[in-house]
């Protein structure tokens, strides 16, 4: 197993009503392309903070490759070398003045020299097809280039484990289609992707594992053809009327 979580809480300060993640226990398998999906408020966003240790279980215990998370400072910069997290919010990621330095930053503070560093974005760029835009202020992007840019630059430091937010929620079709083909592309590398998102439609194609967070807990945590036969779990998650009513608008039945 990639991730382990065992019966892990974390409540928010002032959350008294239930935690957002509550005695959540759940198993993540290496080298799928895993969609995270849940109503708003079920803790999806919350379990993301966890995968590189940006948050830490208030009880329980998070771990990586069978090891137990280390919070030290040390631990932690390992860790996120291997779990690179993507922001639904690409602005919240790009911060320096041009794409050059921003995709630049994770490699230059790897440790690499500078040569070795431009080589990473480079790669990086090419991958995610803004090899163009290298030499743009940040700001004056569309969104669909600021989410390709915040992707290079999480995938210049080359990390195992690609997790991302929501980062489609903004996005239109087309912007959907090429983070999706770099994201296909990154896992045929032999690398674990974890998408949280809200296209039940793109649920039903694109993933080779599903899980479903309700209520602070993952429900379901599999194959998504079992999942569709996962009667009491559709039910209780109300995916299944969503699921009827999505068939419907596409005129099936
Ligand atoms: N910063 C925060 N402070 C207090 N409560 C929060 C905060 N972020 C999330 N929550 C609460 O934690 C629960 C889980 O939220 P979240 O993990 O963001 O869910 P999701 O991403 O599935 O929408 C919700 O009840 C939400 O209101
Ligand atoms: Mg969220």
């Amino acid at each position: 197993m990639l991730f382990s979580f065992q019966r892990v809480t974390y409540a928010y300060p002032a959350q008294t009503f239930r935690p957002a993640l509550n005695d959540l226990t759940l198993d993540i398998p290496a080298g799928e392309k895993i969609a995270v999906v849940g109503r708003n408020g079920s803790g999806k966003s919350t379990l993301f903070l966890h995968l590189n240790g940006l948050l830490k279980p208030r009880s329980g215990q998070v771990s990586f490759r069978g090891q137990p998370l280390d919070y030290a400072r040390p631990g932690l910069k390992r860790l996120r070398q291997q779990v690179a997290l993507v922001f639904q919010n690409p602005d919240d990621q790009l911060f320096s003045a041009s794409v050059y330095q921003d995709i630049s930053f994770g490699p230059l503070n790897l440790g690499l020299s500078q040569d070795d560093a431009r080589a990473r974005v480079l790669e990086a760029a090419n991958f995610c097809g803004v090899e163009h835009l290298l030499e743009r202020p940040t700001h004056a992007l569309s969104g669909g280039e600021k989410a390709r840019v915040a992707l290079a630059g999480v995938l210049a430091m080359r990390p195992d484990v690609l997790a991302l937010d929501e980062l489609m929620a903004s996005l239109d079709p087309w912007g959907r289609i090429e983070i999706r083909r770099i994201l296909d592309a990154y896992h045929a590398r032999g690398k674990t992707i974890l998408l949280i998102s809200h296209d039940l439609g793109m649920v039903q194609h694109w993933p080779t594992w599903v899980i479903v967070m309700h209520q602070g807990q993952a429900v379901f945590s599999g194959r998504a053809d079992d999942l569709l036969h996962d009667g009491q779990v559709m039910e209780e998650t109300g995916l299944l009327a969503i699921w009827r009513e999505a068939i419907q608008d596409c005129g099936g039945s």
